[in-house]
């Protein structure tokens, strides 16, 4: 079974993309020919600084390094180590209507906020699609807000093999545990909203982010709802079932104030994220072991997608003088 993900360097890495994401990756390390790449043409969407994206995509690898991805078990790598990825998105923009693609939330939503739209956001689903068929992935782990993203890649998959021959296979979505991490302000955790708690933070700024979480004005000696408690919400992804299950009876007892929970966060975080600390630190001062590391799945993943484009070409009649 062939699974595949991607993830922009788009921002720091932060607590939703590690408990919404890159936790369920590391995971299934274990069972499955995992490729795993840091999408840095979609990021070119919105980062347009040279030097930002270089240093936001090697953020993304030591995050990944850092936090047990294993590269002898895994296959990691850049995005555009494959080049071949954007020769297919042309293939598939030709076989997809336009109308698929101005249904994309993604499209939408900015557009609804009077952003200018380049022609990447556009057609990022089709690049999308593209990461994913290339490899002929057969379960995609994402995030709720990716799902649209991969019904799309199937649909774009059916196009093309009805309108040439079998080549693609048809991808499912996964969806990752924690669909919906909060930030401190209780929206969403994400690095455009400007409330997110990273991962590998200096621990002195990281616990007032902590202690800064948004909660009700429910007095400490009053019982107190978990359900709609932001800092319960972390406690859940964090702490182990017996422990909630306290904290579930100390809210719903009364007399326990939030800075208590908060202050527990602020222990789990350093238990679970301290080492990984100096793991990241480690692995940022061997930069040519990354480079090593990316430059050795970029191999593998590009010999894989070569085949599956060879045969995508021939399927629509796309010749090439086979220049080495
Ligand atoms: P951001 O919202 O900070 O821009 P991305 O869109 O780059 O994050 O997300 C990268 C991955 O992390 C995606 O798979 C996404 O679903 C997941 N993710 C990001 N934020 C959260 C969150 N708050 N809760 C759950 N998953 C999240
Ligand atoms: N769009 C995904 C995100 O923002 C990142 C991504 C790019 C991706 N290509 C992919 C995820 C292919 C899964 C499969 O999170």
């Amino acid at each position: 079974m062939r699974i595949l993900s991607g993830i922009q360097p788009s921002g720091l890495l932060h607590l939703g993309n590690y408990y919404g994401a890159m936790k369920q990756h590391i995971e299934l390390q274990e069972e499955h020919d995992c490729f795993y790449f840091i999408a840095n043409y979609h990021s070119l969407t919105t980062i347009q600084n040279a030097d930002r994206l270089r240093e936001l995509t090697r953020d993304v690898a030591l995050g990944y390094l850092a936090m047990g991805l294993d590269p002898q078990k895994v296959t990691f790598f850049r995005q555009s180590d494959v080049p071949e990825v954007t020769e297919l998105t042309w293939l598939l923009a030709t076989v997809t209507g336009r109308g698929l693609l101005e249904r994309a939330h993604s499209f939408k939503d900015k557009v609804a906020k009077g952003l200018s739209v380049n022609m990447g956001l556009f057609a990022y689903p089709l690049l999308m699609a593209s990461d994913i068929l290339i490899y002929r992935s057969n379960l995609v782990p994402v995030g709720k807000d990716q799902v649209q993203h991969i019904e799309m890649t199937q649909d774009m998959a059916g196009y093309f093999n009805q309108t040439y021959s079998e080549v693609f296979v048809r991808p499912e979505p996964r969806l990752n545990e924690a669909a919906v991490v909060p930030g401190i302000d209780g929206q969403k955790m994400s690095k455009s909203y400007g409330n997110i708690i990273e991962l590998f933070g200096e621990p002195k700024p990281i616990k007032k982010k902590f202690m800064a979480i948004k909660t009700d004005s429910t007095p400490v000696e009053d019982p107190k709802d978990p359900d709609t408690c932001n800092v319960f919400a972390l406690l859940k992804l964090m702490a182990t079932p017996e422990e909630l299950a306290e904290w579930d009876q100390r809210y719903r007892a009364g007399g326990m104030g939030y800075g208590d929970a908060k202050k527990r966060l602020v222990e789990l975080y350093e238990v679970q994220f301290d080492a990984r600390r100096d793991a990241y630190n480690d692995w940022k001062n061997r930069p040519d072991d990354v480079e090593d590391v990316l430059r050795a799945g970029g191999q593998k993943a590009r010999a894989v997608a070569q085949e599956v484009m060879d045969d995508a070409r021939k399927a629509c009649g796309i010749t090439t003088a086979r220049i080495a």
